[in-house]
């Protein structure tokens, strides 16, 4: 009974780190984010084995507040782990290339659903069983105290990352922090998880003090109340990837390598990320001040008028003109637009001082395989570059979940 207890633990300790792990993508490959992904669902499946007697007791006993609360965030939890897996069926490049599901769009924003609400709901669900060993009052206030101040420092972090953004399919992609050490990276992801596990067990321990079930719902109230005061103060600036603030902070020159990339639909933006982890360069997204339509139409009509009238949308982020100087490789990422460069590849190329530098292009496309255009027009734009058109990367955009071999390869062709 003991040594199964001692499983369980072991168990739930694993799946805590590889969730952890896993919600900073950008910080390991994405072979092993998915063999990660992998481990973490089969935790999953022994969990629940190990925990069958919960299945069992579903129809028996009666319903209080707490136990219809734990069920409901335990249902709740499962669907989000079931959509992870369910979604990394349609985006996988690695572990599930040869069976994937189609439509790689929709799987990716159902990705970053479920992980973000599995995130949640597994904070939650920890705050729901944990129990504080009984152990000497002054070393118990000591470790309170700590898990408090772990606590208050999450609430932080969750504003900075703009998790609710996430959890809302606010945003069209998941903002990750580059900047980051990786041990940092995962110390703020813990401190979230307190956050909420923290604000659960409060909120237990004030329900359970309750004696009437109006008092429950008034206090469901408050929460429901503040958790929407938190998420709208953060809609009023909606921040996208790169467009936070006028000089990028998160570029420091420290490299050489230099990643900067446009994306409308996510194709490149999934390809610049596999770039950045194999050539360990600086990524900086191209953005527009004003974004595309989000409709086809509505993107396409725009982008052939900006063409046709040599249009440079101004950018909203910008790299410090010092700190550009310290890159000697450009790794230019786009999606080909109307057999050309999208106009902010445009401003981009024509904001800086790329002389002396070594510009070399990756894009994706959805047919213009030989990049039709836009590989002379880097040419013109940066006549006084050595660009290397030759060794141009150029995936079709459909194809991006499995290029991670071939980025690898390109990029150690390129021996930077
Ligand atoms: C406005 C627009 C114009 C496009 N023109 C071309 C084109 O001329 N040739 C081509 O092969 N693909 C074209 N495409 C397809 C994109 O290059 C392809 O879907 C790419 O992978 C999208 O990258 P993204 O997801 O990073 O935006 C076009 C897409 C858009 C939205």
């Amino acid at each position: 009974m003991r040594h199964k207890g001692g499983v369980k633990l072991a168990l739930n300790l694993v799946m805590y780190l590889l969730f952890l792990l896993l919600m900073g993508k950008h910080l390991i490959s994405a072979t092993f984010h998915e063999w990660f992904g992998v481990g973490l669902f089969v935790c999953f499946i022994l969990h629940n084995n190990l925990n069958y007697k919960w299945y069992k007791s579903l129809f028996k006993g009666k319903y209080t507040v707490l136990r219809s609360v734990q069920m409901a965030i335990n249902i709740l939890l499962i669907l989000a782990v079931l959509g992870c897996f369910v979604s990394s069926l349609m985006i996988s490049g690695v572990v599930f290339s040869r069976i994937r599901l189609p439509n790689i769009e929709l799987g990716r924003e159902f990705h970053m659903l479920c992980t973000a609400w599995g995130f949640v709901l597994m904070s939650v669900h920890l705050g729901l069983h944990i129990r504080i060993p009984k152990t000497v009052k002054t070393l118990r206030i000591i470790l309170s105290a700590i898990a408090l101040a772990i606590a208050i420092y999450g609430i932080f972090v969750f504003a900075e990352r703009r998790l609710w953004e996430e959890l809302f399919l606010l945003a069209e992609y998941k903002w990750f922090d580059y900047d980051k050490t990786v041990l940092l990276y995962l110390l703020e992801t813990f401190s979230v998880s307190m956050s909420l596990a923290t604000l659960t067990l409060i909120i237990k321990r004030i329900g359970l003090n309750m004696k009437k079930p109006n008092e429950l719902i008034s206090l469901f109230l408050v929460c429901m109340m503040i958790s929407l005061g938190v998420g709208c103060s953060g809609q009023s600036d909606t921040k996208t990837p790169g467009n936070n603030s006028e000089m990028n902070p998160s570029i420091s020159g420290e490299s050489k390598v230099l990643i900067a990339y446009f994306s409308w639909s996510g194709n490149t933006n999934q390809l610049a990320e596999m770039v950045q982890v194999h050539s360990g360069g600086e990524l900086f997204r191209i953005v527009p001040e004003t974004p595309y339509a989000e409709d086809f139409d509505g993107c396409a009509t725009r982008a052939q008028n900006e063409l046709n009238d040599g249009t440079r949308p101004p950018l909203s982020s910008h790299i410090e003109e010092e700190v550009m100087a310290e890159y000697d490789v450009i790794l230019l990422g786009f999606p080909i637009w109307w057999y050309d460069l999208p106009m902010p590849v445009w401003t981009f190329l024509e904001e800086y001082d790329f002389s002396g530098k070594t510009i070399i292009p990756f894009f994706t496309h959805n047919g213009s395989s030989n990049g039709a255009g836009s590989l002379s027009s880097i040419e013109d734009l940066c006549f006084n570059s050595i660009v290397k058109t030759d060794n141009a990367l150029s995936i079709q955009g459909i194809d991006v979940g499995n290029a991670e071999e071939q980025v690898k390869e390109w990029i150690s062709e390129l021996g930077l």
